[in-house]
């Protein structure tokens, strides 16, 4: 009984505030001009005039409300980033337009805060365009170890190098200018760019945005098709704030980051969700519902033209959610923005050697190989690798061991090749196995044959392995060894103590021959951890 007038508590209390959002669209839906907008609204870009009110933000006191709840919001809520702060305390444009574009990069792919530890010693290293122009790749490639797509820090040296060597150490000033001089920067980057740091009233769309926009306007057709993207850049662009645009554009993305979130939406606590379709009809499928289940047969909502759909009459419109996959209940403003589905990354499998020898002091070495310059993980070392043809994965092994020649003088012998086990790494658009072996080489078995074009390779203690330029990969097969060699010789102890249990209870000439020393060589041989 109480839950029932509680329910009809809440239901009353909705339907109200949907009575209430009705009222201000009919209102809105009465100015429909686009072009028209209130003194202190400035429409930032052009919006094409032929457009379905559903989809668009074409109500000037809509948008201004719209701003104002979201920059209250941000100025809040808004997390303490290291990059926030240069934005808004240093007083050099280049320099501040630097801190800006580096964060920015970074930020491409990758979640905040994976990105802070990278971007604090970054700008320790090379505090401006000056010195990181005079960085080299190697060293870039070091710093960016972990953080995935290389070629990000690659194009940020060039740009530097660029701006550097031509533009007098001035960074472009506009998005237009950003995108067109410098490379790695596109048209999501220079807008942020440019309205962080210069104040350009310019919008963005990235992934965070596009889900904000899609929830907002209910816009459920393909995000990556052409016409819809310009329909998000057109909206982010008539959206964004006038006077404050690089914070305008920053809480867009930060609502999408910790509110407006993929799966599991905090839409109570969003300070927009008075102007989100999605989040509107949600409300509405809460009151129908609940108007059900009181058994209200005829609801005042039945009755009423319903406002909070799409007014395109032909039952085409090309930004709705496709006839084909309707509203989803279960799912609510997660419906919005639709899933496009991926190109299935394709299947790769890697042998991969942890080939290790003593240096003069004994401290295990690791030899590392680099990447061609090119292509995946360009220019980044890695452990002896081969790339295995399709249909090779059997004969893995003696492959692997062919291909160590390179580094080994004599034969590697099949059977030395110790099986640690596997890694698996997904890239953007690889799933790739690493099968990893282990070799134990001996002092004389390297190869001294300098005739031959060898890719350039080197010895590395673990110290210098982790500072090296090697991708996350090969620090995920450095640990799996690492767990693999612990438990061999943790199972070489054991069985020893065994052996040495069951020698003492043995016969004394049996006693002598397990107890008899290895050689030095042959320990090492077979004792990874040795
Ligand atoms: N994602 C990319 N750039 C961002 C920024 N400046 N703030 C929040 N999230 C971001």
């Amino acid at each position: 009984m109480v839950s029932a007038v509680l329910s009809l508590a809440m239901i009353k209390h909705r339907l109200s505030t949907c009575n209430k959002l009705r009222t201000q669209q009919n209102i809105a839906k009465k100015q429909k001009s686009p072009t028209k907008y209130e003194d202190d609204i400035t429409l930032s870009k052009e919006v094409p005039s032929q457009q379905c009110f559903f989809h668009t933000f074409s109500d000037a006191a809509e948008i201004k409300d719209f701003r104002k709840r979201l920059l209250t919001w941000y100025n809040k809520c808004k997390r303490d980033l290291p990059w926030r702060k240069m934005a808004t305390s240093e007083t050099d444009a280049d320099r501040r337009a630097y801190a800006v574009w580096v964060s920015e990069i970074m930020l491409q792919q990758t979640q905040v805060a994976s990105v802070i530890s990278y971007y604090n010693r970054w700008m320790q290293k090379w505090p401006t365009l000056q010195e990181l122009a005079k960085a080299s790749l190697e060293e870039v490639n070091e710093l960016w170890s972990g953080l995935g797509y290389y070629s990000r820090g690659k194009r940020l040296q060039e740009g530097a190098r660029k701006v550097v060597s031509q533009m007098a150490g001035h960074m472009p000033r506009t998005a237009e200018e950003l995108q067109k001089l410098l490379p790695g920067v596109g048209k999501y980057t220079a807008g942020a760019v440019a309205s962080i740091a210069f104040g350009q009233v310019t919008g963005v769309v990235d992934g965070n945005v596009i889900r904000v926009l899609c929830r907002a306007r209910a816009i459920g057709a393909d995000p990556t098709s052409s016409a819809v993207a310009d329909r998000l850049w057109a909206l982010a662009n008539s959206l964004v704030d006038p006077t404050h645009p690089g914070d305008f554009n920053q809480a867009m993305m930060e609502l999408g980051a910790t509110v407006c979130t993929p799966k599991t939406p905090l839409c109570t606590e969003c300070p927009v969700k008075q102007h989100c379709r999605a989040y509107h009809r949600v409300e509405k499928d809460l009151v129908l519902s609940g108007e059900r289940l009181l058994g209200k047969a005829a609801s005042k909502y039945s009755h009423l033209p319903d406002v909070e759909e799409c007014a395109t009459t032909t039952g085409s419109c090309s930004f709705c959610l496709p006839t084909s996959e309707p509203w989803d209940p279960s799912l609510g403003v997660a419906n919005f923005p639709r899933k496009v589905t991926k190109k299935k990354p394709r299947i790769e499998h890697t042998a991969t050697c942890v080939l290790q020898r003593r240096s003069i002091g004994g401290e295990p070495e690791y030899l590392i190989v680099q990447r061609p310059s090119s292509g995946l993980l360009a220019g980044l070392w890695e452990f002896p690798s081969l790339l295995l043809e399709p249909g090779q994965e059997k004969q893995l092994k003696s492959a692997l061991a062919g291909h160590l020649q390179t580094w080994v003088g004599s034969d590697v012998a099949v059977r030395r090749l110790q099986h640690v086990g596997e890694v698996l790494h997904v890239f953007s658009h690889i799933r790739k196995t690493y099968v990893i072996y282990f070799l134990n080489l001996n002092k004389e078995e390297e190869n001294c044959d300098k005739e031959v074009e060898l890719p350039a390779s080197r010895w590395v203690t673990k110290t210098e392995f982790q500072s090296s330029a090697i991708s996350t990969a090969m620090k995920k097969i450095l640990k799996a060894y690492e767990a693999w060699s612990s438990k061999t010789s943790s199972d070489k102890v054991v069985k020893r103590k065994r052996d040495t249990l069951h020698a003492s209870h043995s016969k004394p000439e049996e006693a002598s021959v397990c107890k008899r020393q290895l050689s030095l060589d042959s320990f090492l041989a077979t004792n990874p951890k040795n």
